[in-house]
C-alpha cells in the first residue's frame, strides 16, 4: 500500500500544504514543535477517522480556521483518493470524489500501524487504551466490525438510558436481543484477533530478547460465558438485570473488556521493567503489522513517531528489520544522526513551522 500524496488544510499548524511521498522510507525531520507529528496524525486520521493523540477531534482544527480538510492519493493498482472535511458542525468524506455517508466509511481503505513512545501506555495505562488499540486494529481489517461496534454503542446508550428511567422493569431490557447479538460478534472477533496477535507477538518478543522471554497476551472479556454465543450472552445479561439496574448502567460488555500481558508468566503491567514493557509493546505492534498484512494481503503503512531515541541498540535492531518487507514508512526525528542510523536509502523532508520541503540527500 502506498500513500502517494497528502494534502492538509487548516489542520493543526498547517495552513495549506501538499506533499508528494516516495516509496520506502520517508523521514520527517525538524526541530521540536514544527509539525512533524501533525503529519503522521493527518495520515492516521485518513486511515482511522481518529487521532492517536487525542479523543477530541476538534482540537485538530487549526486555531485560525473553523474546519480542516485532509486529502490523499493512495496508489496500489488503481489509485484511490480520499477526502475528509471536518468542522464543529460538519463531517464530510469522499472516496474518489463520491460522497460516503460517514467518516467511518473510510476506515480500512488506507491502513496504518503506528509506533510512538506513548505506546507503552498501552500496557501501563487504563484499559480504554487497550480496547481502542484493538478496535482500531480490527476495524482496519474488518468493515463489518466497524458497523457492529457502532451499533453496540447505540444499543448500550439506549439500554443505560432505559435502566435509569425504568429500573428493573422489562421495558429497560427491550434491546437485550440486539445487545447479545452485537456483543457476541464483537467478543468473537476480539478473541480471535487477540489469539492471532498473541502468537506472533510471542515470536517477535523471543526474537528481541534472544530467546530469554516469552510473552503471553490474553483476552480478558468482561462478559464471562462458557461459549461466545448469542444465547449464552443473552442469558448472562438476563441474569445481570438486577445488578445493572442497581448500578444504573450496563455493568458488563465489550466496553469493559481488557487485555492482559505476561512476560515469563508475570503480569507485565505490575512487574515488568520499563525495558520489558517497551519490548512487549514493540512485539505487539509488530504482530499487529504482520496480522494486518496477512489478513488484507497488503502491506500497511508504518507511522513511527520519535521512536528512535527511545530504542536502545538491541531494540533498534529488532525494530528496523521488522519494518522490512516493502512497507512504506513515515518516521519523524529531530536528530540528523538518527537519520544516519536508519542507514537505508531514505527520502528526507524538512519540517519547519508548518511547512514541508523535500531535501536532497
Ligand atoms: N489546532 C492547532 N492549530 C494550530 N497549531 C497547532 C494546533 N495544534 C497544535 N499546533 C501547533 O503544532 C505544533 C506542534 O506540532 P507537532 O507536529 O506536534 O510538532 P513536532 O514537530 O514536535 O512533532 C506546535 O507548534 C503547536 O502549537
Ligand atoms: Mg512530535
Amino acid at each position: 500500500m502506498r500513500l502517494k500524496s497528502l494534502e492538509l488544510r487548516d489542520f493543526r499548524n498547517y495552513k495549506s500544504v501538499k506533499i508528494d511521498f516516495s516509496d520506502g522510507i520517508n523521514i520527517l525531520w525538524g526541530k521540536n514543535a514544527q509539525g512533524k507529528t501533525n503529519i503522521l496524525e493527518a495520515i492516521y486520521f485518513l486511515a482511522t477517522a481518529r487521532s492517536f493523540r487525542t479523543i477530541d477531534r476538534k482540537s485538530l482544527i487549526s486555531w485560525n480556521g473553523d474546519r480542516f480538510l485532509l486529502g490523499c492519493k493512495i496508489g496500489n493498482g488503481a489509485e484511490k483518493r480520499l477526502r475528509i472535511l471536518f468542522s464543529n458542525s460538519e463531517r464530510k468524506a469522499s472516496l474518489n470524489s463520491k460522497r460516503v455517508n460517514k467518516l467511518s466509511d473510510l476506515i480500512g481503505i488506507l491502513r496504518v500501524v503506528i509506533f510512538t513512545p506513548e505506546d507503552i501506555f498501552l500496557l501501563k495505562g487504563n484499559p480504554f487504551k487497550r480496547r481502542r488499540f484493538l478496535d482500531i486494529c480490527i476495524s482496519q481489517i474488518d468493515r463489518e466490525y466497524v458497523g457492529v461496534l457502532q451499533k453496540f454503542k447505540q444499543v448500550l446508550i439506549r439500554r443505560n438510558f432505559a435502566i435509569r428511567k425504568y429500573g428493573n422493569r422489562s421495558s429497560s431490557f427491550l434491546w437485550d436481543n440486539q445487545l447479545a447479538e452485537s456483543v457476541a460478534f464483537i467478543m468473537g472477533r476480539r478473541k480471535e484477533v487477540i489469539a492471532r496477535i498473541a502468537e506472533k507477538a510471542d515470536e517477535y518478543h523471543r526474537d528481541i530478547t534472544s530467546g530469554k522471554e516469552r510473552l503471553r497476551i490474553e483476552y480478558k472479556p468482561s462478559v464471562k460465558t462458557k461459549e461466545i454465543s448469542e444465547k449464552e450472552i443473552f442469558a448472562h445479561y438476563e441474569k445481570n438485570r438486577k445488578k445493572d439496574s442497581e448500578e444504573l448502567c450496563t455493568t458488563t460488555g465489550p466496553h469493559r473488556d481488557d487485555i492482559d500481558f505476561f512476560i515469563n508468566g508475570k503480569d507485565v503491567k505490575l512487574f515488568g521493567s520499563e525495558g520489558q514493557q517497551r519490548s512487549a509493546v514493540l512485539s505487539l505492534k509488530n504482530a499487529e503489522f504482520a496480522l494486518m498484512k496477512k489478513e488484507t494481503k497488503e502491506t500497511p503503512l508504518i507511522l513511527a513517531d520519535d521512536v528512535l531515541p527511545v530504542l536502545d541498540r538491541e531494540r533498534k535492531r529488532a525494530f528496523l528489520p521488522s519494518l522490512k518487507g516493502n512497507a512504506q514508512i513515515f518516521i519523524t526525528c529531530t536528530d540528523k544522526r538518527d537519520i544516519e542510523s536508519i542507514g537505508a536509502k531514505a527520502n528526507v523532508f524538512r519540517v519547519f513551522n508548518g511547512n514541508v520541503a523535500r531535501e536532497r540527500v
